[in-house]
C-alpha cells in the first residue's frame, strides 16, 4: 500500500457561522446565529470564527457580531476568532471578548481593493496597529490571504504574489496565516507548489488551508496541503457560504466531507462526524438552504 507522510492529527477551524452566513441574502435570525456556534462549541471545535467586525454597510449580514459574541456559550478550550479589518474593527472585536483576531488582505491587488478597498500595500499598513494592539492586549493573531490561487479580476496568480504577502504577514507577527482559495480554481500541484513556495522560508504548522469548493477540487486540494505538511483547515459546515466580494463562489468545503476524508485516512480531528452532520442538517433547514455537505447528506438519507 501506498504510504503517505500525513499529519497524525489536524485542527479544523470552522468557518461557517462567519464565511458561511455571511453570504446569505436574507439576515439570519441572531438566535439562529447563536445557536448554530453552541451546537459546534458542544462538538468540541478548537476554533469557531463566529463573527466578523467589518463595516455593516459592506457585509450588512455580520451586522449582529456583537449580539452574537455577547450571548453565545463558550466552551473552555474553543478559540472564537472573528475578522478584523481595523483598528474600529478590533476595538469592537476586544469589547466582544474576542480570542483571536483575524486580520485580511488578498494576493492581488484587485481583490484586496474590492473586499477592503485599499491596495495591500495600505492594509499592511492598516494592520500594523492592529498587530501591535493585539499583541499587547495577548490576543492570538491570525492573518488570512484571500485569492492565493486564482482572482475573479486579476486571474491567474503566482506562487510569488502569494509568497510576497506570507512575509508581510510574518513581519506583522501572525500567529498563523490561512492560504485561502476565495473561488475554488486552485487544483492540487498548484496548491503543492504554492505551499512548498513557502515552507522554504516558514515551519508548516502556521499554515492553514481555506478552501472553497466552487470548482469541486477543495477535497483534492486538503489532501495535496496535508501531503505538503499543512495541518490546520479551515471548513464550514453544510457547506455553507461565499463571500460578498468574489462573484459565484459558492461555500467553503464542508466540514462533513473533511471529517469524512480525516477520517478514512485515520487522521485524528477531535470531532465526531455525526454530530456535526446533524448541524448540518439543523442549520440547512433553519435558513432553508439545501444542505451542501455530501457526507452530510448521504449519512442522513439513511437515518
Ligand atoms: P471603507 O468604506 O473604506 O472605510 O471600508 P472607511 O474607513 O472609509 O469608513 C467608512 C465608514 O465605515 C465610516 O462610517 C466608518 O465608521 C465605517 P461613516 O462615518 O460613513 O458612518 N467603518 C466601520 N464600521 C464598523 N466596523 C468597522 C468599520 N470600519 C469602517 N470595522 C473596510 C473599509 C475595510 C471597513 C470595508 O471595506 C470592509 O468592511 N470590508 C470587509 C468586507 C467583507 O466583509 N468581506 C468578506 C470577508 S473577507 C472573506 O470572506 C475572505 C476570507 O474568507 C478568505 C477567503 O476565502 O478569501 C477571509
Ligand atoms: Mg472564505
Amino acid at each position: 500500500m501506498k504510504s503517505f507522510n500525513l499529519p497524525k492529527s489536524v485542527k479544523i477551524v470552522e468557518v461557517g457561522p462567519r464565511d458561511g452566513l455571511q453570504n446569505e441574502r436574507e439576515l439570519v435570525p441572531v438566535d439562529v446565529k447563536i445557536e448554530l456556534v453552541n451546537r459546534l462549541s458542544k462538538a468540541g471545535f478548537q476554533n469557531i470564527e463566529a463573527a466578523a467586525f467589518v463595516s455593516p454597510k459592506w457585509t450588512p449580514q455580520m451586522a449582529s457580531s456583537e449580539e452574537v459574541m455577547a450571548r453565545i456559550q463558550r466552551r473552555d478550550g474553543t478559540v472564537y476568532s472573528a475578522l478584523t479589518p481595523n483598528m474600529q474593527g478590533y476595538e469592537r472585536a476586544v469589547q466582544s471578548n474576542v480570542s483571536e483576531v483575524v486580520i485580511f488582505s488578498a494576493a492581488t491587488q484587485a481583490f484586496a481593493k474590492k473586499n477592503i478597498n485599499c491596495t495591500i500595500e495600505e492594509s499592511i499598513q492598516r494592520y500594523i496597529p492592529v498587530a501591535q494592539a493585539a499583541k499587547r492586549d495577548g490576543l492570538r493573531l491570525r492573518g488570512s490571504i484571500s485569492c492565493a490561487f486564482g482572482c475573479p479580476y486579476q486571474g491567474s496568480v503566482s506562487s510569488d504574489e502569494v509568497v510576497a504577502v506570507v512575509k508581510q504577514m510574518i513581519d506583522l507577527g501572525c500567529d498563523e496565516i490561512d492560504i485561502a482559495d476565495t473561488i475554488g480554481v486552485g487544483t492540487a500541484v498548484q496548491v503543492q507548489n504554492v505551499f512548498e513556495s513557502i515552507f522554504t522560508f516558514a515551519q508548516p504548522s502556521m499554515f492553514s488551508g481555506h478552501f472553497h469548493d466552487t470548482y469541486g477540487q477543495s477535497l483534492a486540494n486538503i489532501f495535496a496541503a496535508l501531503q505538503c505538511g499543512v495541518s490546520i483547515f479551515h471548513s464550514s459546515v453544510a457547506g455553507l457560504g461565499g463571500c460578498p466580494y468574489a462573484k459565484g463562489a459558492t461555500g467553503n468545503v464542508a466540514t462533513e466531507d473533511v471529517l469524512f476524508l480525516m477520517d478514512g485516512l485515520g487522521i485524528h480531528t477531535g470531532i465526531n462526524l455525526e454530530d456535526v452532520v446533524s448541524i448540518g442538517h439543523f442549520i440547512s433547514n433553519a435558513i432553508g438552504i439545501p444542505n451542501g455537505s455530501r457526507a452530510g447528506r448521504a449519512i442522513l438519507s439513511k437515518k
